[in-house]
């Protein structure tokens, strides 16, 4: 029987808006799913084969998905996409292809790095995927994954026409991704970004000129708005680090390749946030908006904005933790915390 009938792929997009394959090894026959209990046991027929494969023995290690990819066959075909150079979202017809022996080894060798370091597949691979765009990444830069990719795509309606020329800001830009996706997408945009971290910038700096954005994302070593004088925004955006200190400690090994003044946020994880929220109103245009990213410091977040005007944003591809503000209630947040 054809491999490629085994299967019965279905897609989804990620909150990237990266289509990934979900569940599609589900249909794989019994035989061909139980031969590899160990590594290069045997050589494989097909991809379909070595991707259900590695998929079993990666849930079987237990390992944390989550860093480009939400489970372990989409993390094999990401494998394999690397390894055989084929495009992220490649087709089904391709899982039918037989391996070479050197194909195999590169996927297995691979594959045990993945199980025994931990590590996310991005550093191992040295590339993520944010909004369909490709982002080169190490150690020094959190790994893309913002549901903020699917509001680019969106374009933020209806709270702003990105049709326009704004000026945006990307406060803790990382490797780049928000702001280059931004860039990329909304050719009018005029784009700022800025983060503390000199290492990740350098990363940012690389994606830009890899997109040949060089000339509307300018990147600005800054404790967020300290290195901008009196420069003011249409839209600020920022995915900054938000994860409470108890939560920090009870991370999956994953999250400790990556660098913790990206992620750790203080006692409630708002420590980053508040700073935005009060320090914003001095950044933004009259009307301008501050669209922050506070994932599991949702909760703390809502009582901190509690009656402050500031509205959740819903996901279509998932993804949740993402409020938008205007400068006005902004501004009143502030001074009430002042007073
Ligand atoms: C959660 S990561 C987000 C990276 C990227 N924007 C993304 O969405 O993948 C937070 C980023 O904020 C940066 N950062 C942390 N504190 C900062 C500060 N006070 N000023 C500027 N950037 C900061 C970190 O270096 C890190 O790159």
């Amino acid at each position: 029987m054809d491999q490629i009938q085994l299967f019965t792929a279905r897609y989804q997009r990620d909150a990237a808006g990266f289509r990934w394959r979900i569940a599609a090894a589900r249909g794989m026959n019994k035989a061909a799913s139980t031969s590899f209990g160990s590594p290069a046991a045997m050589p494989v027929v097909s991809l379909a084969e070595w991707t259900a494969s590695a998929a079993r023995r990666m849930d079987a290690a237990d390992l944390f998905f989550g860093h480009g990819t939400a489970n372990a066959f989409d993390e094999a075909c990401w494998m394999a996409a690397h390894v055989l150079g084929l495009p992220p979202d490649f087709e089904d017809f391709a899982l039918g292809q037989s391996l070479t022996q050197p194909a195999f080894d590169d996927l297995e060798r691979l594959l045990i790095q993945r199980i025994e370091t931990r590590k996310p597949l991005a550093y191992l691979v040295g590339h993520a995927w944010f909004a369909g765009l490709r982002f080169e990444v190490d150690e020094h830069t959190l790994i893309p994954r913002s549901p903020i990719a699917e509001l680019i795509h969106q374009g933020l309606q209806p709270w702003l026409d990105l049709d326009r020329p704004l000026k945006v800001l990307d406060v803790g830009t990382g490797c780049g991704c928000i702001a280059a996706a931004l860039a990329w997408y909304w050719p009018k945009l005029a784009i700022d970004a800025v983060d503390i971290s000199a290492a990740a910038l350098a990363w940012a700096e690389r994606n830009v000129a890899a997109l040949e954005l060089g000339d509307r994302v300018a990147l600005t070593h800054s404790d967020l708005f300290e290195a901008l004088g009196t420069r003011r925004y249409d839209l600020i955006v920022s995915n900054p680090p938000y994860v409470p200190e108890r939560s920090m400690l009870e991370l999956p090994p994953e999250y400790r390749h990556e660098p913790a003044a990206a992620l750790a946020a203080g006692a409630d994880g708002l420590d980053v946030v508040r700073r935005l929220l009060f320090e914003a109103p001095e950044h933004l245009t009259a009307g301008g908006l501050l669209l922050i990213e506070v994932g599991e410091a949702q909760a703390a977040a809502e009582l901190l904005l509690a009656d402050s005007g500031a509205v959740w944003l819903e996901f279509e591809h998932g993804g949740e933790g993402v409020f938008l503000i205007d400068r006005a209630a902004c501004t009143a947040l502030r001074d009430a915390a002042r007073a």
